[in-house]
């Protein structure tokens, strides 16, 4: 056990909490099974991106691209958690968690995405299993976290229908191997960003701008998703539990009571909370109200696929950041709906541009529960990035240790009102490579030098750990969320 100096700071004074979040809370309350967490993902962490047979992925060709990531940043070296592994999981099972979610990169056990295995890829992830579990942290895999093979995108990657096959075999490989370790598994991590991002605006791996590409990409992606989940459910022992994780932001419109606003809300509610939630559900594709979308995403669409894409999974992965503000946009078709920044609207954001918004997480746990049939809910995600600076050895990251706070008390909250919500996991245990915005944004609960590569757990890794360890939450965090305030809007 690492061990960590005294108190960080002195007790937040006073009550703030948005809405109704209870007050004083503390570990007790979300009861003795809660899985309390923090989540990292391979591309973003492990560096060694030629190491003992890897293949390249899609993330290692788009970050050579010219002006693909800020500053011509890549995950090369990262964190370098393939060589330190063992130290980082050292100090997280320091910081009290109970669980890890972490990701295999696809290319790192099989180099050309299908075929033959790569045997010093599948001992690295045995022996990253073995060291969660001698930490006594339970181990979440993550299948897919966004990095797929090069090989299989030269055959047209998430465009290419056979990725449901040469998913469902990787999937079997990993149950196969880690099986008889690993209890909870998550198929997907965010497919409406790698989706979205990756194919309609270019701005992720593997950088393509095109419609096409986007509802075939889509519509592979929501197969293999449920496809991965029936092989994993055929493979692993029936103590399995098998979840798939969502990107989801609780949206609002700019203009309550705008018949235009509102129905553009509604529209984006269906594209980017809803979109590979329902079709799980056996509710197919939630295009009511999009039917240029339904008419388009048919074209993909083979007779069976509606049963194809539904599975019963045990749990749902919720990962919310923000919220977001739409309002009618005659520019953007399909959707007409645009997102206002949260910097256009003058309200406190971090470094991602992300409005500080903690009760997103409650509204979206209530709406995934209010599906019939809804599997438990997970917060696999959740976090905020801001700058730090470590001074004299520590880091003091007053305004993520609010924000941590505040969601932690929305999901109790909701907890609270009957919402089978058993997990929260911080994003991310260590600061990270940050996709298109390279290692700018931090959002880690310990602090990483990407110099030297030393680490420092931040205060925010500590209230953590205090919190975890049982002491009760009554502080105050609109004294951090207002210091945030006054520097911003820019
Ligand atoms: C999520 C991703 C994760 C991380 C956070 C900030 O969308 O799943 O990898 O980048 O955002």
């Amino acid at each position: 056990m690492i061990q960590l100096p005294p108190n960080y700071a002195e007790p937040l004074p006073s009550a703030f909490f948005p809405s109704s979040a209870p007050l004083p809370f503390s570990r007790a309350d979300f009861g003795p099974d809660f899985h309390w967490g923090a989540s990292a993902a391979a591309y973003q962490t492990e560096g060694a991106w030629q190491h003992q047979g890897k293949g390249p992925s899609i993330w290692d060709d788009f970050t050579r691209r010219k002006g693909t990531v800020r500053r011509g940043e890549h995950g090369r070296v990262a964190a370098d958690f393939y060589n330190r592994f063992e130290t980082d999981l050292d100090l997280a099972s320091g910081l009290g968690l109970s669980d890890f979610r972490f990701s295999v990169a696809w290319p790192r056990v099989l180099p050309e995405g299908t075929g033959a295995a790569n045997r010093r890829g599948l001992d690295y992830y045995d022996r990253l299993v073995d060291a969660c579990l001698e930490r006594e942290l339970n181990p979440w895999l993550t299948l897919y976290h966004w990095d797929l093979p090069s090989a299989l995108q030269a055959r047209g990657g998430w465009t290419n229908r056979d990725i449901v096959g040469w998913f469902a075999d990787y999937s079997q490989l990993m149950a196969r191997r880690l099986g008889d370790r690993v209890q909870h598994w998550c198929v997907l991590n965010e497919p409406m960003v790698f989706v979205g991002a990756g194919h309609l605006l270019g701005v992720h791996a593997p950088g393509r701008r095109h419609l096409g590409a986007f509802l075939a990409a889509a519509h592979h992606a929501t197969l293999a998703q449920a496809e991965g989940g029936r092989v994993l459910r055929a493979a692993l022992p029936a103590t399995a539990r098998i979840g798939t994780t969502f990107s989801c932001s609780h949206l609002t419109p700019q203009r309550p009571g705008n018949a235009y606003d509102e129905a553009a809300t509604r529209r984006a509610d269906a594209v980017l909370n809803r979109f590979f939630v329902e079709p799980t559900l056996g509710l197919g594709y939630p295009t009511a109200e999009l039917p240029a979308l339904r008419w388009l995403l048919d074209r993909y669409q083979r007779p069976g696929d509606e049963r194809r894409m539904q599975f019963d999974f045990d749990f749902w992965g919720v990962q919310n950041y923000t919220r977001e503000v739409v309002k009618f946009s005659p520019w953007l078709p399909l959707q007409w709906a645009a997102l206002v920044p949260a910097r256009q609207r003058g309200v406190p954001h971090t470094d991602m541009g992300w409005e500080v918004y903690p009760e997103s997480i409650y509204h979206m746990l209530r709406q995934f529960a209010a599906y019939p049939n809804a599997p438990q809910l997970i917060i696999t995600e959740s976090g905020a990035a801001f700058a730090d600076v470590p001074t004299a050895g520590r880091v003091a990251d007053p305004a993520r240790r609010a924000y941590l706070q505040a969601a932690v008390g929305q999901v109790l909250r909701a907890r609270q009102e009957g919402v089978d919500v058993g997990g929260y996991f911080a994003w991310s245990l260590t600061d990270n490579f940050e996709w298109a915005e390279g290692y700018g944004p931090r959002f880690g609960l310990i602090h990483v030098d990407y110099g030297s590569q030393e680490r420092i757990v931040k205060d925010s890794g500590r209230w953590y750990r205090d919190f975890l360890g049982g002491q009760a939450l009554t502080g105050d965090c609109s004294k951090n969320l207002r210091q945030l305030e006054k520097k911003q809007p820019e």
